[in-house]
Order: structure tokens, then sequence, then C-alpha cells
């Protein structure tokens, strides 16, 4: 080896030398070869010998070693034997670097004589460098998508020895993913290039260290290691992946703001940014959009707004994973919505008659009312009840509709509108209910006639009244509506002793008052009944009457009227008295009357003057005359008596009369009497009172008999008054004069005695003649019945005259 190494160096010396002697032209006397790195004083070679030079003369012709320019010297010559020796250690390396010939030049210089040897030392390389790599740690970067067979070159090892003691090879350490490949470059140089031999995968080897050596060809052999690192890049090779690929969620309605739906996680087995998972949520509607969101990072997807059952049941929602690099995945979210009872139920009203007939029957509709509820299942039962104590009830019809029918008649009298409560609850827990009400008034009917406040009416005027004063008053009152609670009051026509009811009282149609239309008298009527009609205003109308009892009270307004003897004296009346008459003897007797009632009616008798004060006496109220004591001789024959009849009125009304009283035996024996009787009459008079008496007892006697046949003929019939009883005419007796309650003070009976003269049954008076039918015609007045009954009282007291003549 070494041998072709000189040989080699040898040849090349001599084609530079040459090339050299030609370029320099300058002589190359001497030229050695030395291998570099040897130590002082090693012998390159003998120069005196080489040269034929005297060693001995050496020394003296001043053998030295002189260098071009400045170059160091790395040799001298050793004179004493001429060996050309090192002077200092020789780096080939530093002196020549990578010059494949590294030769030295000196000059040998002699004097005595001058002479001068070119030496050229060429410096042969020892193998004493390593190769070595400029960086120990050779670091890669490799993706690990990185394909079979790139190529990844290497730096190439350096060493500063040359030719065979250079870079020769290069060599790997063993391992699984790369081989080497050793290649030679333009200047003869090795290098080498990783090549991939198997693709990498992060995910299971991040990092590969790989020893690579370079060898060189010296002998010994030589080499340096560098440490190539391998970071195996990751690629985006893999996709987040989800730990579900379906999340399956309940989730109440209404759930808060920021409530937590679910927590999706996806890992991605890349690292870095490749590996870093955000979420978000795709294929999302935009309403679901504002109710859910996630958080990029962390996968929690919260409420982020109003969940309603009522507006969707179910969400479907995508969730996607990506990573940095943009790898996604999706997963599938499923939220189902519960139900919450958050929905009322409501009630609407469809249809309403807000007025509703009183007489409707049984069983009308009134509203149709329609309930909802926008939950669902038992959360959407709706149980709906009205309030109590109203007539009224629901019935469901179809499907949530329900028709609100009266359950009873209505009265609007009773109750005239009712606010009818509806409520209606859901099945949900807790339950919620709503309620309506709502307005019903109940419209009138004509239903109820005017009442009066009482069954009947009393009422009490005193006679001689004003005409327009009233009289009374009814009230009838109507619960109906407006017109047809209306009250108008009227008369019912009718005829009190056939004159219309209406001269006598007028009613105000409004207010009932009754009125007096004309002043009453009590002696021509006491009392009549009025028949007032209330009627509404109605269509038609309703009516209903009430009686109105009329009582006209007596007042002191007639003054008592003497029937016997006739009061104003044109007749004269005598009364004979025998002288025989013992005291207490019953005379005469005043007969009087009072149309009056009552106390109004009730006489006294008085002998307000007489002819012998002491000579008779009258009857308080009997008004019997009779004689105080016996009559005596020395009496005077003719006696006159003034006698006062007088009412207990307030103030009492009174007549006087007089009576004229004859003492004797025989009524020839007074010719006083005849002067005194027919003072004013001649002969015509007595011719036509002879007559008139000879037809009157004609009559008379025919009569008897007619009221004897009569009374045979009717003996059933009830028998009047009583006989021997002074015949009242009756038309002055108070009509129904017990029935006349509180007007009167007396009893009947009493009262009745006052006209009576009871208790002188040997009064000659008899019963004439019953005046009934003359009496009580309206329009008569008063003054004609008298003077009616007075003249038939004459002929009566005539005919006493002459029986007692007989
Ligand atoms: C009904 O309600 C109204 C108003 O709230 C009230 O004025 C009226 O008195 C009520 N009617 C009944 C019958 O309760
Ligand atoms: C009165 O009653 C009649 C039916 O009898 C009815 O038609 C009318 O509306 C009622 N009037 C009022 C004001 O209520
Ligand atoms: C009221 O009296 C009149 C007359 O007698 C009669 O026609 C009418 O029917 C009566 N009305 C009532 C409600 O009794």
């Amino acid at each position: 080896m070494r041998m072709v190494n000189i040989i080699t160096s040898f040849s090349i010396l001599c084609s530079l030398a040459w090339v050299c002697n030609i370029i320099c032209a300058v002589r190359a006397d001497l030229s050695y070869t030395f291998p570099e790195e040897r130590k002082q004083q090693y012998v390159i070679g003998n120069i005196a010998k080489d040269l034929g030079l005297d060693i001995k003369r050496l020394s003296a012709r001043k053998a030295r070693i002189e260098t071009e320019g400045s170059t160091k010297r790395y040799c001298e010559i050793n004179v004493s034997n001429g060996n050309l020796v090192v002077a200092e250690t020789i780096d080939r390396e530093e002196l020549c670097g990578s010059k494949i010939s590294c030769i030295l030049n000196y000059e040998l210089v002699l004097e005595n004589p001058l002479d001068v040897h070119r030496i050229s030392l060429e410096i042969e390389d020892v193998n004493d460098n390593a190769p070595r790599f400029t960086k120990k740690r050779i670091t890669f970067n490799i993706m690990e998508s990185a394909d079979k067979g790139e190529r990844f070159p290497l730096d190439e090892a350096h060493d500063s020895d040359i030719g065979q003691n250079a870079v020769q090879g290069y060599s790997l350490e063993r391992n699984a993913h790369f081989i080497l490949s050793v290649k030679e470059n333009a200047d003869g140089g090795k290098y080498a290039e990783l090549i991939l031999d198997k693709e990498l995968d992060r995910e299971q080897t991040k990092e590969i260290d790989l020893i690579f050596t370079a060898i060189d060809g010296g002998t010994p052999q030589r080499s340096g290691t560098a440490l190539i690192h391998i970071n195996v890049l990751d690629v985006n090779d893999n996709t987040p992946v989800f730990s579900q690929s379906v999340y399956k969620v309940t989730l109440a309605e209404n759930s808060p703001l920021g409530s937590e739906v679910i927590t999706v996680s996806a890992t991605d087995a890349d690292e870095g940014v490749n590996g870093e998972v955000s979420y978000e949520l795709s294929r999302i509607s935009d309403k679901a959009a504002k109710i859910f969101s996630i958080d990029k990072t962390t996968g929690h997807i919260t409420v982020g707004g109003n969940i309603d059952y009522e507006e969707e049941t179910s969400y479907e929602i995508r969730v996607q994973a990506i990573d940095g690099s943009g790898l996604a995945s999706t997963a599938k979210l499923i939220i189902d919505i519960t139900d919450v009872n958050d929905n009322a139920p409501r009630i609407i009203l469809k249809s309403l008659n807000s007025q509703i007939s009183e007489n409707s029957s049984i069983r009308s509709e009134v509203a149709i009312i329609n309930v909802q509820d926008n939950d669902s299942g038992d959360n959407q039962k709706v149980r709906c009840s009205i309030q109590e104590n109203v007539p009224f009830q629901m019935n469901p019809s179809i499907k949530n509709y329900f028709s609100i029918v009266t359950t009873s008649l209505l009265d609007r009298e009773k109750t005239s509108d009712y606010n009818i409560t509806i409520i209606a609850t859901d099945g949900g827990s807790p339950p919620l209910s709503t309620s309506i009400t709502f307005h019903l008034s109940v419209s009138d009917i004509n239903d109820n006639p005017p009442v009066f406040e009482q069954l009947s009416y009393t009422a009490y005027v005193t006679e001689n009244n004003k005409p327009g004063t009233s009289i009374s008053a009814v009230i009838a009152r109507d619960p109906d509506w407006r017109q047809n609670g209306t009250v108008l009051y009227s008369l019912v026509p009718s005829e009190i002793h056939g004159v219309p009811l209406s001269s006598f009282v007028s009613i105000n149609s409004d207010t009932g008052v009754i009125h007096a239309v004309r002043a009453f008298d009590y002696e021509k009527f006491r009392d009549f009944k009025v028949l007032v009609s209330a009627r509404d205003n109605g269509s038609p109308p309703l009516s209903s009457n009430v009686t109105v009892s009329v009582f006209i009270s007596d007042e002191n307004d007639n003054a008592p009227q003497i029937l016997y003897p006739a009061p104003d004296g044109k007749t004269l009346m005598t009364e004979m008295v025998p002288k025989a008459t013992h005291s207490g003897s019953l005379l005469s007797k005043v007969i009087a009357v009072d149309a009056d009632s009552g106390q109004n009616a009730w006489l006294s008798y008085q002998i307000i003057k007489s002819t012998d004060p002491g000579l008779f006496t009258i009857g308080l109220h009997s008004g019997e005359i009779r004689t105080q004591r016996d009559i005596i001789e020395s009496d005077s024959m003719k006696q006159n008596l003034v006698i006062s009849v007088k009412d207990n009125g307030q103030p009492p009304l009174s007549a006087t009369c007089s009576v004229y009283l004859l003492i004797s035996d025989n009524l020839a024996e007074v010719p006083e009497l005849k002067d005194m009787t027919y003072e004013e009459s001649n002969s015509k008079l007595t011719f036509y009172l002879i007559i008139a008496l000879v037809s009157v007892s004609t009559f008379f006697l025919t009569f008897i008999i007619l009221i004897l046949a009569v009374r045979f003929c009717h003996r059933r019939k009830p028998r009047l008054l009583f006989d021997g009883a002074v015949a009242i005419p009756s038309a002055y007796l108070p009509p129904n004069y017990a029935e006349v309650e509180g007007a009167g003070t007396l009893r009947s009976s009493y009262n009745y005695d006052t006209y009576l003269t009871t208790g002188s049954r040997t009064s000659d008076f008899k019963f004439i003649t019953s005046y009934n039918d003359a009496t009580l015609t309206a329009g008569e007045t008063l003054k004609n019945v008298k003077n009616e009954t007075l003249s038939a009282s004459l002929i009566t007291l005539n005919n006493a005259g002459e029986e007692n003549e007989d």
C-alpha cells in the first residue's frame, strides 16, 4: 500500500517537477519526499551525499537552508553529516490543506564558492485525521406524510487528509425507516443521502435518532460519527373522533338560560394544532341557532334562548369537531324537549248573547266558548267549570267547545244580570288555570201586573168637602222594567145612584191620588166604592184592580127639623087637654128629626117659653109633653109653649116650634078656637073642607079595607117597624146606619130611639105610608120631600081629630 502511494506520489511529483522546470526554469537539484508529522531531527535525506559535496567542507562553506520569501523553515541541514533533518514537525494539512501535493521549496546555499541548490520537499499525507462532521447532530424535520424513496442529503463528512486518507464511505445505524445512499460529487468527495425506505407515522414514532458514520481509507481506518435526529412532523392525518356518533338528550322546556344541555367531546390523534379540536354547531336551523350555543373549546352546549315545547318538540343538530388544520367530523345531537305546563288554558268566547229574555226556556243557549291549551299530554287536558249559584251550566260540545245554557227559568225581577265566571284548569302539576267573566243581562218581559200595596183601600171624607181635595191615594208597584213597569191608574167606570163615578172622583193617572170632583153630602149617600185599575205600559198591558171604599162622614150641617107640630106656625095645631088631667099625664109629643147622624142628630128638647111655666114639662130626649101637676080650675084655658129642639153637633143647630094646648073637655066650649083656627078661612074654604072631609073619610075606609086585604094576602112580608109607633119617614133614617163604622158615637138602638117616641103606646099617631119611593131621587131637594111629608101628616092629624070627635 505504501509502495503504491509512494509511486503515485512520485509520479505526480515528477510530472509536477517537470512542469515546474519548464515554468520556473529553476533547477530542482534535490527532491525528497517524507511523511508529515515527523519529529525534529527526522532525517529526510543526506544532501552532501546526494549532491556529492564534501561533508568536511560543509561547515566551512556555510551550508545553509534558505527559504524563499518568508516561508517557514521546517528543515535544516546538519553540517556535520550533511543530513537534512526536520526542524519542526510538519502538519501537511496545516501547510497545504487539501492540496494534493504539498511541496516545500528550499535553497541550499553554499559559499566559497557560492553554490545554490534547489531542494524540494514533498510532504506525504499520513492518515492522522479522522473524518469529521461539521455538525455532530444533524436534525431533520420530516413530515410523516413523506413518501417512500424521498431523499434527504446529508452533510459530507470532512477529513483533512487527502487521498485514501480522506472520507471513503458512510454507514448508517440499522433502522426501520431509512437507508443510506453514498454518492460522489464532482470533486470526488463522497457524500450520503438518507432515503426513506418505509413511511413514517408520527402517531407511532415521533423521533428517530440514527448514528451516521463516515470512514476514511487510511490505515488504520478512522471514522467519525454524527447523530441524525429525525423529528417526524405531524401531518394532519387524523380527523377528530367524537366519543359518540349520536348524542341524545332530553331537555325540559323553559330550561333557564345558561343551563347545560350536554358536553360533546371529540379527540384528535394529531398533535398540536392538528390535534386541537374546536367545536361548532353545523347544520342547525335558524331557530335552534338562537337557542343553543356551544363552547368552541370545551364542547359544552348550553341553552341560550327560550325553549318552547309548543314551538318545537325536538331539535336535531350536527356538531362538528374541527382540528386546527380543518379536518372535521360531525356527530348528531338530538335534543328532545319535554313539555312543561307553562301554558295556562285559554278560554275564547266564541259567541255571546249578552241579553237573554227572561221568558227564555230552560236550556237556552247563552254563549259558546272554546278552550285551548298549548301544552301537550296531561298538561293539555282542560277541565272547565262554571261558578256555582248561577242558573247556568256548561255542556261539553264538539271538541273543546262548550255551550253555556240556562238550567232554570230566569226572572229579571229577581236577578237582572249575571256575571258568569268560567274557570278552565289544565291537568298539569301544578295545574294552571284561567278564568273569564262575562256579563249577561236578562231582558224584561212584561210578566208582572201592577200590584196594589193594599188589598183594599178605605178613604174617609167629611161631607161638604171642597171639590178637588184629595181623598186617598193608591199605590201599585210593578217590578218590570221601564214601560213594562210603569203604572198608570184609572177609574173603572161605574155609576153611583145613576150618576157616573167620574162626576164624583177623579184619579191622577200617574200618582194614584184620588180627588173629589164635587162636594159630598153625607145626607145623600154615606159611602161608595171606587174600583181603581192600575195598568202598566207594556204591550199587552197587565192590570189589576183594587176597591177603594169611600166613606163620607157627617158634619152638623142640618138643623133639627120639627115634624110635629109644624114649625112655621102657619098651620095651627092644638092639643086638647082634659080638665081632669093628672100630673104626669102625657099630653103631646114634639117630633123632630135631624138629617145628620150620630151626635149631630142627637136631639134634645127644651121648653123655652110657656104661658104657665110650672104646668108642663118636656122629656129632654123624648120630646113628650106632660103635665107637671094636676090641672086646676084657675089654670088658663089656653096654654102656649115654645119648644126648642137642639142637636148635639158642634156647634149645635136648633129649631123652635110652638105648641098650643087647650084645657077643655069639649072642643065646642072654646069658641076662640074656631076663631083661632079659621081666622083667615072663608065660607068657600069651609065648603071645600067639608067636601074634603067626606071624600077623605070615604077614601080612608076604602083604604082600611084595602090594607086589611093586602095584609091578609102578604102575611109573610116583614112587618114594618111596630104597631102604634110613630112612623118616621125612612128617608130621614141614615141608610145602613149600622154599617157606618166609627162614624157615630151612639149605639144604633139608642140612635133609633131618638126617632121613635118609644114608650108612648098611647100615642094616637098611626102608620101612614112609606115614603121610600119619594125620597131618594137624585136631584130633588130635601125641601120638597119635607113639604110632601108635612102635608101628609096634616091629613093624618085631621083624621085623628075626627075619630076623637066620634
Ligand atoms: C258584574 O260585574 C260588574 C262589574 O264588575 C259589577 O258592576 C256588577 O255589579 C256585577 N253584577 C253582578 C250581578 O254581580
Ligand atoms: C216589555 O215587555 C215586552 C214583552 O212583554 C218586551 O218585548 C219589551 O222589550 C219589554 N220592554 C222593556 C223596556 O224591557
Ligand atoms: C178590573 O175590573 C174591570 C171592570 O170590572 C174588569 O173588566 C177587569 O177584568 C178587572 N181586571 C182585573 C185584573 O180583575
